[in-house]
């Protein structure tokens, strides 16, 4: 193999960095498409084995994933949820148009309880968006009244009538999504002042959860690097008083190659569009970076999140399916982009302590598709399991000369790279291969650790657009490879398009 193809890193135990929150890794699911009903909800009386009504296959995938927390119901579906017609009797509950989403009838059986069914059977963290276009604080105060408050309150009462007692925990409250835009076209003023409303009287009354950092609240942020929203969201909280207070900004970027509307193909595509869409994906380092300037200037503590509760690629909708539904077929360069994503959040770990790929099932960049009973996992649930032992791991600084990859007029960087040290003691490293064509040989360099053996997985396919599919499944799935540890040096060979992940045992 060709000297040039050798990478030298260099990974330094000894110099811990920002904690890579475990938040990091979180996921959406907006009431879309397939998103939600078939995707999660069958209903109990389906005969998808399912546990009241949530599917056991789809629990049991997503267990693996140790998912810190998912945003739930929307996205711009959030903004026109009502959720009072989500709770009690489900036979009782109202049809609805689920006008954000291709005028469906939402006949609201995934309401507020089997919500939270779903994060205690996946083991999760719930962050429910509130509506802020189309409700009142009156609204959302007596939502959160419902799931949370403990004394005998009669909506603590209505929702133990409904199989509930104890009340739920909420771990995020998102404060409107996309207001500039799908949440009500608000001018800036608007949303600050409603922003410092809903703060003030959208109360966790979960005793557990009464101090406000039980309950993070997120604000809404930038979908566009500009910095006006994120400049006056951040002026307000400077001068926040005991009356109000938000813990994050949010912001959303998707990586969309050819620009709006979406219009690259998820699946049969080639060298020109792979390379295409992961130039694109490295945008969110410079976006980061502008909205962390104007934060720093008023939260130079850092105290405020930047929270990116939306991410991930945009394609076009796959041929046949419903243009509102946000169908896409997940292929190994999807997970090449989440990988160099997740990478991107975790050298802004300071700042950066939240995230959500959008979306978790059958919608956009999703972790699982269904058809029916069928379930198939995409090679981006294959990253984000891969990624686990990362939640939570102290970052640890890493140098190497990413060297360039060039197909046409497009150059990329042909490796990157991420360490940490997990609580275990283990030194994690995770090395992408962006480079279609060309294996990389890594020779690490590994200081403050005594390294004794290592072990590694990695993930890749036969070609840029190969995908798992319901009769081919396993076509992209993570695989033990080799690595060599001999004298504080680790060694290995990465596959060209690859995601591979190194656990250095001390
Ligand atoms: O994820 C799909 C949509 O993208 C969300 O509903 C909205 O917030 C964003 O524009």
């Amino acid at each position: 193999m060709a000297a040039d193809n050798i990478v030298h890193l260099s990974a330094d135990a000894s110099k811990p960095g920002a904690k890579i929150d475990r938040n990091i890794f979180g996921q959406f699911a907006e009431n879309l498409g397939h998103g939600l009903y078939e995707g999660i909800w069958v209903g109990p009386d389906s005969s998808i084995p399912n546990t009241r009504g949530i599917r056991n296959d789809i629990v049991a995938a997503l267990r693996e994933l140790k998912v810190p927390n998912v945003r739930w119901p929307g996205g711009c579906f959030a903004d026109q949820y009502h959720w009072r017609k989500g709770v009690g009797p489900r036979e009782m509950r109202p049809a609805t148009v689920n006008s954000a989403w291709g005028d469906v009838i939402d006949t609201n059986a995934f309401g507020t309880d089997e919500f939270m069914d779903f994060i205690q059977q996946i083991g999760s963290t719930p962050y429910v968006s509130i509506n802020l276009g189309s409700g009142t604080p009156q609204e959302a105060a007596e939502w959160l009244e419902y799931m949370t408050a403990a004394a005998p309150t009669a909506l603590a009462k209505e929702r133990a009538a409904n199989g509930h007692p104890e009340p739920y925990k909420v771990g995020f409250l998102g404060i409107g999504n996309e207001s500039w835009d799908c949440g009500g076209a608000m001018t800036l003023d608007y949303y600050v002042s409603l922003m410092k409303v809903y703060s003030r009287f959208v109360l966790n009354m979960n005793p557990a959860q009464r101090s406000k950092d039980q309950m993070l609240k997120i604000a809404v942020g930038p979908g566009t690097p500009d910095t006006e929203w994120t400049e006056a969201v951040m002026k307000a909280w400077k001068k926040h008083t005991w009356a109000w207070d938000i813990n994050g900004v949010s912001l959303h970027w998707y990586t969309v190659p050819n620009g709006w509307p979406p219009s690259t193909t998820s699946e049969k595509f080639g060298q020109d569009d792979y390379v295409k869409a992961l130039k694109s994906t490295l945008f969110m380092d410079e976006f980061l970076r502008k909205q962390e300037a104007v934060m720093d200037k008023y939260d130079p503590e850092k105290k405020v999140t930047l929270s990116v509760d939306e991410w991930g690629a945009w394609h076009a909708p796959l041929p046949g399916s419903n243009p509102a539904f946000l169908v896409q077929q997940n292929s190994i360069r999807d997970a090449i982009l989440a990988s160099l994503n997740l990478n991107i959040f975790a050298r802004h770990a300071d700042r950066v302590r939240m995230a959500n790929i959008a979306q978790m099932i059958n919608v956009l960049q999703a972790m699982i598709l269904t058809d029916k009973e069928k379930l198939v996992l995409t090679p981006t649930y294959y990253v984000f399991k891969m990624y686990v032992p990362f939640q939570d791991a102290i970052s640890v600084h890493v140098s190497f000369d990413a060297g360039a990859y060039t197909h046409g007029s497009v150059t990329l960087p042909r490796v990157d790279a991420i360490a940490a040290k997990a609580a275990d003691g283990k030194l994690l490293l995770e090395i992408t291969n962006l480079d279609a064509g060309n294996p990389a040989i890594i020779d690490a360099a590994l200081a403050g650790i005594t390294a004794k053996s290592a072990g590694a997985e990695t993930l890749t396919g036969a070609a840029v657009d190969s995908i798992n599919t319901f009769d081919s499944p396993t076509s992209v799935v993570p695989k033990p490879t080799a690595a060599e540890i001999q004298n504080d040096r680790l060694s290995l060979t990465v596959e060209p398009r690859s995601v591979t992940v190194v656990s250095i045992e001390p």
